[in-house]
């Protein structure tokens, strides 16, 4: 049967992607973030999937204002970079697993969640840039990916506790495909920022660093904090962070495994508009 091996969380800041397509990795400034990574990078090496289930959002790239799914799950071969308006990364594009994605969806919704199935659809950065972070310049990724999109831009949007408990559907369904492979769960965006309207700028540290804490030790408790807690205290675009519960709900001690080791842990602002954070657990055996 398939296993979930880890899962990684990171924000997604469209600025990072530029300054790696650009060649800017080591001026003082970027220095600082790269510099939070080259632990992750070794380590995807040394612990490298079969297949990444990249939980994430699209920011009107795939998906315009005409429609938009709650949760989407890619099944298609293949997905292309899209043009965000410096037109799309020249970064590889990612290849799909649409056999274990068509199982998660068909286990997923018979679990009751309601998912949008895509079987053509372009990944922006919020996708391409964990992969970034995570692999370095390269011509081609690790392993294939399964694009899992979550309206995070349009309200009404998904509460922490669905997210949570998706992700614990998605654990059921991965640990039900009948081939042996392992499987990392990611999860995307985030941390505190604000973009638009008066508080522009916005990041909270405390906040950032007691939601690390609490992500590790206390998922189930923090994915019952109220949506208007993320937007008051992590800014209006900080409600991308309720996608990181989707991947800790996939870890094996939210069924009553062991709890996650803590491979690697790394805050640091300021990225672009961004706080960033990222997290690598491992299931224990
Ligand atoms: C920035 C952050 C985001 O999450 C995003 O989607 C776009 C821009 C920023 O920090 O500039
Ligand atoms: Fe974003």
């Amino acid at each position: 049967m398939a296993s979930i091996t880890a899962s990684v969380y990171t924000s997604h800041v469209p600025a990072i992607g530029a300054a790696l397509d650009l060649g800017k990795t080591h001026e003082p400034y970027w220095q600082k973030v790269f510099a939070g990574y080259e632990f992750s990078k070794q380590w995807l090496k040394d612990n490298r999937p079969d297949v990444i289930f990249l939980v994430y959002n699209d920011h009107a790239n795939a998906f315009s204002l005409e429609i938009i799914p709650t949760f989407a799950i890619g099944t298609a071969a293949e997905f292309t970079p899209a043009d965000e308006g410096w037109g799309p990364r020249p970064v590889p594009k990612v290849i799909g697993h649409p056999e274990l994605a068509s199982h998660i969806a068909q286990s997923v919704i018979q679990d009751d969640f309601d998912l949008t199935i895509v079987n053509r659809m372009d990944v922006d950065h919020g996708l391409t840039v964990p992969l970034s972070l995570m692999c370095g310049k390269t011509g081609a990724w690790p392993c294939p990916v399964i694009p899992f999109a979550v309206n995070v831009v349009q309200y009404p949007v998904p509460s922490g506790q669905r997210c949570f408990r998706l992700g614990q559907a998605i654990r059921r369904a991965i640990e039900s495909y009948d081939e042996p492979l392992k499987v990392q769960v990611w999860g995307t965006g985030g941390m505190s920022h604000q973009l638009q309207g008066p508080r522009a700028g916005l990041i909270n540290r405390e906040f950032d660093n007691a939601f690390l804490d609490r992500l590790i030790a206390d998922p189930e408790g923090l994915s019952r904090m109220p949506h208007i807690d993320y937007v008051r205290e992590a800014g209006s675009e900080g409600i991308e962070l309720v996608m990181w519960l989707i991947a800790r709900g996939a870890m094996a001690d939210v069924a009553g495994g062991r709890p996650p080791k803590v491979a690697h842990r790394f805050y640091h602002v300021p990225a672009s508009n961004t706080a960033v954070g990222h997290l690598i657990l491992e299931n224990q055996r």
